[in-house]
């Protein structure tokens, strides 16, 4: 996964413990899911196959030392990554737009902290703490931390904590500089240190991410964000460094794209934390709720017999390019394509279903809550660029996932699955709302 941050999964047992957090999972009757106040249009920035192959390198790189599911394959650090405009205290930026993580920063020259009132401080009285974030790709920034106004599409959050990155290993692509985090405030990234080293469960801090302050705010009307990421023709992912109007980020309500059956609203599943650090997804009261995940009962491959078992620890995450689920799912995926994806080692470290670019891909189907959600073959064939002997290279969509490298289990549904629907979530209330979106 791209931007899952190492530190966070490791010190996130310590978020929930440290701060008593209890998140109640309560589940509101359903009500038809208003338009949307705010809506932003999203960009999607296709890398260069120069980029694109070094990326990979890096995840392989990555790959092997992070131990954590981050080695676990997206499409490659920018493939398919999402941005959208943002201002942060009056500069403009391009952040990625990331279900999966809950900070939101940009990388700026010379940046000033602002107390809540607004008024300039000193750094050393910057803050609240410090961010440490780290990210599956690599990336690793830090810095203090200050209010300032955040806007996005229209919508403007007054006092909202954003880091100050001021050490940071970030690689640009020209486009983004930085991420909009959209997850929920356990997944937040300030610590009570300003060294990496001693940022641990103790001294973790939790913050209000973007969202929760744009609704204690009052900024939107219905508590709701919803995300719809276009998927681009394979000429673009191939070819293109930039496409334009690629979805819809929206805040208050749901974006104007078609949709048909069906329609969904399942609680976010929660976690109980052991005290070795492990998560297992728990319906308990005292659950505690990190990502956006679902519990996904089964999937299917149209056209062939049979379930397949999901996993209740899968979370949507617009971060990750690429479908991450059980290894026995992905097996049986594979071998549907025409002609069948091969297991391939593409740098040490990282093996990926590869998959000829014109092959025939299987229709994917994901049972969640009763009801049944289809993925477009064309969002299954993932082009890398080319080799060295300039052969085209194609990825799978849908990877697989081995528990030695997953120690906590936790699978994911990535861009490949958001392509096909309208991703709303409620994350004041614990609920996710998916809706399939009409054919495109
Ligand atoms: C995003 O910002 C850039 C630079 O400020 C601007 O050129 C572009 O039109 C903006 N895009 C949208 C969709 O507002
Ligand atoms: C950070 O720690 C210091 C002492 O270790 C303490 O005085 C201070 O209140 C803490 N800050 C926050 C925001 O918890
Ligand atoms: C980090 O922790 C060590 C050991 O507890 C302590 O000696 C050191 O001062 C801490 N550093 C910072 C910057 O807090
Ligand atoms: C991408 O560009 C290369 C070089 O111009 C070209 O050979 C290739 O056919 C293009 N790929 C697609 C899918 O258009
Ligand atoms: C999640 O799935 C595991 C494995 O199938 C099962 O043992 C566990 O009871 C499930 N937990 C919840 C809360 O659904
Ligand atoms: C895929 O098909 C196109 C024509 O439809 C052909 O030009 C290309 O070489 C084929 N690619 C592979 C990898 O077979």
């Amino acid at each position: 996964m791209s931007f899952r941050s190492i530190l966070s999964v490791l010190s996130l047992l310590g978020a929930a413990n440290a701060a008593g957090l209890e998140h109640p999972r309560t589940v509101i009757p359903r009500a038809p899911l208003p338009p949307a106040e705010f809506s932003v249009p999203i960009t999607g920035k296709v890398p260069r196959r120069k980029s694109k192959s070094n990326a990979l390198a890096r995840r392989g790189h990555f790959g092997g030392g992070s131990g954590g599911y981050s080695s676990i394959v997206d499409g490659t650090l920018g493939d398919n990554e999402f941005v959208t405009n943002a201002t942060i205290g009056g500069q403009h930026f391009s952040l990625i737009i990331d279900t999966g993580s809950s900070d939101t920063w940009a990388i700026q020259k010379g940046f000033q902290c602002l107390a809540v009132d607004g008024t300039p401080v000193p750094q050393s009285t910057c803050g609240f703490g410090s961010f440490i974030g780290g990210y599956g790709n690599g990336w690793s920034v830090t810095g203090p931390m200050g209010y300032d106004t955040v806007t996005v599409g229209g919508m403007s959050v007054e006092h909202q904590l954003v880091p100050v990155p001021n050490v940071a290993y970030w690689t640009g692509d020209g486009v983004n500089s930085g991420i909009l985090g959209l997850a929920l405030p356990t997944l937040t990234s300030a610590y009570n240190t300003t060294d990496p080293a001693n940022a641990t469960v103790e001294n973790h801090l939790l913050y209000d991410p973007f969202f929760f302050t744009a609704v204690k705010e009052k900024k939107v009307k219905h508590p709701y964000f919803s995300l719809t990421l276009d998927r681009g023709t394979f000429q673009q992912r191939e070819n293109d460094t930039f496409d334009a109007n690629l979805g819809f980020l929206s805040f208050g309500g749901i974006p104007p794209v078609p949709v048909v059956d069906p329609c969904v609203t399942v609680p976010i599943q929660g976690y109980s934390t052991s005290s070795t650090g492990s998560l297992t997804p728990s319906n308990s009261p005292d659950a505690q709720n990190f990502w956006y995940t679902v519990d996904v009962v089964n999937y299917e491959i149209a056209g062939s017999p049979g379930l397949l078992t999901g996993s209740n620890n899968t979370i949507l995450d617009s971060g990750t390019s690429v479908n991450d689920v059980p290894a026995d799912v992905a097996i049986a995926f594979a071998a549907a394509f025409n002609p069948p994806a091969v297991l391939t080692t593409i740098t040490a470290g990282l093996e990926l279903y590869v998959v000829d670019c014109n092959a025939t891909a299987p229709e994917f189907l994901v049972h969640i809550g009763g009801e049944t959600f289809s993925i477009d073959p064309r969002d299954q064939i993932i082009p890398l660029g080319a080799d060295a002997e300039g052969n085209e290279i194609c990825v799978s969509g849908t990877q697989g996932s081995t528990l030695a490298n997953n120690p906590n289990g936790i699978l994911i549904l990535g861009d490949v699955f958001l392509h096909n629907v309208v991703l709303t979530i409620n994350p004041m209330d614990g609920e996710i709302t998916l809706t399939q979106r009409a054919k495109y």
